[in-house]
């Protein structure tokens, strides 16, 4: 059944089609940009570094745009329903962590773009256009915003690992629909039966 939301109209059961890639299209961007980023400061001062700093600020743009039609996306697709049996204060700290993530997926990026523009450096976008500064000249805001981004990149390790981990226990311990819900349905697939408490979510 899919109850109805404040509108009246029926919430899904599962994570459409368009959700689901830009979800795990959003995870491979950012395991390739902290593998780049982290690599790329120690390299040595060569054009492949020059190089990989592009492709980094490059991607971390595309990973903007791409948070940006997933925010649209999130207002205009319904989410689904809340999986069945599990509790509020769970349901309270997952949307908590969501809105985290989200928090973080723009200021990683923001912070690269802060950085850049106060350090003076000029930005492209594959080498195809430019994109402009979004601050003067400033070394202090170029401190506070490298830190911004340093810092802020631990922290979506952290949150990272809880979400990961909170979608695990529920497929592996509690066995409910949640993590099947962001991933295709397998051919002939079936939803795991739903508990039978708590059916008026
Ligand atoms: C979600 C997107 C992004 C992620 C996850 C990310 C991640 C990282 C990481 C992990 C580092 C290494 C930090 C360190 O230990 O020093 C880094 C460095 C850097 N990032 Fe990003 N980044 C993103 C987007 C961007 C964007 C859009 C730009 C620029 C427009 C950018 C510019 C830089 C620069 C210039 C550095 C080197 C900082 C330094 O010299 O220490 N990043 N990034
Ligand atoms: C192995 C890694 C990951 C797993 C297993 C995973 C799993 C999931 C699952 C199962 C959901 C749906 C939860 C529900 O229906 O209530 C979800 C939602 C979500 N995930 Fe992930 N995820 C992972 C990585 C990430 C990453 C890297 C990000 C972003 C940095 C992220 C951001 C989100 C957000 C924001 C939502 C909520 C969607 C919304 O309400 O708009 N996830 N994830």
């Amino acid at each position: 059944m899919n109850p109805k939301d404040s509108t009246g109209k029926r919430r899904p059961d599962r994570w459409s089609p368009v959700s689901q890639l830009l979800h795990w299209a959003t995870l491979a961007l950012i395991v390739w940009l902290a593998w780049r980023g982290l690599t790329m400061v120690d390299m040595p001062n060569t054009p492949a570094k020059i190089n990989a700093y592009a492709l980094h600020k490059s991607l971390g743009l595309t990973l903007l745009a791409l948070v940006v039609v997933r925010l649209a996306w999130r207002l205009l697709a319904r989410a689904p329903r809340p999986v069945t049996g599990t509790p509020a204060w769970q349901e309270r700290i997952a949307s908590l962590t969501h809105v985290g993530l989200y928090v973080l997926l723009l200021a990683m990026p923001l912070s690269g773009w802060l950085f850049n523009s106060a350090s003076g450096y000029p930005l492209q976008w594959f080498k195809q256009f430019n994109l402009p500064a979004i601050a003067g000249r400033d070394t202090a805001l170029a401190e506070l915003a490298v830190n911004v981004h340093r810092w802020g990149f631990w922290l979506l390790v952290l949150l990272v690992a809880l979400h990961a981990g909170a979608a695990l226990y529920h497929h592996f311990v509690q066995r409910d629909d949640t993590l099947l819900r962001m991933l295709p349905r397998a051919p002939g697939g079936k939803q795991r039966p739903a508990p039978t408490s708590d059916l008026n979510n």
